[in-house]
């Protein structure tokens, strides 16, 4: 292709350090579609003649049709997905098929297509997010008022409600899918035209080949058409933030479900066996959606690595970026079906949930919010006295503040009555934390209603 300024053809190494066919052959769907956009382009302009403009298109659609077909000759000597369908649309059409290269570089080409690939893979990503939003909000609704424990230091603080820990993740999911829908907006303007890299003599129409991809404008700056790559970079730290989530909800999976924890089960569909140990259930999937945020995060700082410093405009370098980039949108499409299936098929164990939640004396805080209302006590003083029923009610081994007797209650403060003693069940802790964002099965139902009416769920 580039080979009438050389005398002799690559070292065997070089070839192999220099072809990205493997990687690229992926994007074939993309580079067919930007050089039909192209050649519709150049012949509308009067670039090419009606007659090649058309052998052209018909060529690249019997490409299509071949490559889908798995009949595609892809060769390493042609280095990259480029050059490989450009030759096989020579060795096709012949003549007209040397014309399709007028007024574009590879430079641009493979500009265009990654961010084609990778506009389809954000939409792809954002949806499969919103997938898995609709069943835990489905989950949340069948669990507004199973009540769990609520932890921080993963120490026991608080009873909450199953559906509201649900619906932390719901909130967290939706923000993941508002930075994909973003960085898709930020992807979304046309670098073909560029050129290698100063734009081009022919009088081509940047407007019509960037409408007929479906882009909403060309590029500005042809430099900077062909030389950048934050739309890959947000991408992936987008898909970093998201697959960091799914890890948290994975971990908790893997704790959930320990014989410790005991709080579910996971369906046979998403639980492996032992080889060696008969009783084992394993929550590997969870695991590997554990590790997969790793290689994600990891594959965003490479891309940014591979940038930086990059003077404009196009280097080699740029290559590099789509292997990473296919990885992590495979992982992360991965690690979210893995998580649907999970969670649409786990089993809560309600009553292990509950009375996990009363473990450590979780309803100290209801008795010093008592003791503030009712009292009028400073919260401070009340935490202290407070501190000192719960050290009691250790001392005579009651496990729970609502099964301690009142006299032990007042030895400590003569004003507490037997009022407070129902507010310390974990049903009414859980009950009394109504305010906006708390974890009151009445609130939970709201953010279902408004979650349901949002993802398009039928109530
Ligand atoms: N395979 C190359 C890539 O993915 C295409 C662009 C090559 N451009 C060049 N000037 N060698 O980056």
């Amino acid at each position: 292709m580039w080979g009438g300024r050389f005398a002799a053809s690559p070292d065997e190494t070089m070839k192999a350090i220099n072809a990205s066919i493997d990687v690229d052959q992926r994007m074939w769907r993309e580079d067919i579609a930007g050089s039909k956009a192209h050649a519709a382009m150049l012949t509308a302009q009067g670039i090419l003649t009606q007659e090649d403009g058309a052998a052209i298109q018909r060529g690249l659609d019997e490409i299509a049709a071949e490559i889908a077909a798995g009949a595609f000759p892809f060769s390493i000597d042609l280095e990259d997905i480029h050059l490989n369908i450009e030759a096989r649309l020579t060795e096709r059409i012949g003549e007209a098929g040397k014309r399709l290269h007028t007024g574009r570089s590879r430079n641009d080409q493979v500009a265009t297509d990654f961010r084609l690939w990778v506009r389809r893979s954000l939409t792809e990503a954002d949806e499969a997010l919103l997938g898995l939003m609709r069943i835990l909000v489905l989950q949340a609704d069948a669990h507004a008022d199973w009540i769990m424990p609520g932890f921080t230091h993963l120490q026991t603080a608080q009873p909450v409600t199953l559906g509201h820990h649900l619906l932390a993740y719901v909130e967290m999911f939706a923000r993941d899918r508002d930075r994909l829908q973003a960085t898709f907006a930020h992807a979304d303007a046309c670098p073909l035209g560029s050129a290698a890299l100063a734009g081009t003599p022919y009088p081509i129409d940047r407007q019509a080949t960037a409408t007929a991809l479906g882009f909403s404008r060309p590029m500005a700056n042809s430099l900077d058409g062909v030389a950048s790559r934050d739309f890959a970079m947000e991408a992936l730290n987008s898909l970093a933030i998201g697959a960091v989530h799914l890890s948290r909800l994975a971990e908790e999976i893997v704790l959930w479900t320990s014989s410790h924890f005991r709080f579910a089960r996971l369906s046979d569909g998403w639980s492996t066996g032992s080889s060696i140990m008969p009783q084992k259930r394993n929550p590997d999937a969870a695991e590997l959606i554990r590790a997969k945020a790793a290689r994600i995060a990891a594959n965003a700082q490479s891309l940014m690595m591979i940038v930086k410093a990059l003077p404009l405009t196009y280097a080699k370098d740029l290559q590099d970026d789509k292997a990473l980039t296919f990885e992590a949108f495979d992982a992360f499409l991965l690690s979210v079906g893995a998580m649907a299936g999970m969670m649409s098929t786990i089993q809560f164990d309600r009553g292990n949930l509950r009375q996990a939640a009363t473990f450590g004396y979780s309803t100290a805080t209801d008795l010093a919010d008592w003791l503030v209302t009712h009292l009028n006590m400073p919260f401070r003083e009340a935490h202290h006295v407070t501190g000192a029923v719960v050290k009691a009610a250790e001392a005579h081994g009651v496990a729970e503040l609502c099964d301690l007797p009142l006299s032990v209650f007042q030895a400590i403060e003569p004003r507490i009555t037997a009022a407070v003693i129902p507010l310390l069940s974990v049903e009414a802790s859980v009950a009394a934390r109504a305010s906006y964002g708390g974890t009151a099965p009445e609130r939970v139902r709201e953010n279902v209603a408004r979650l349901r009416d949002e993802l398009g769920l039928k109530a």
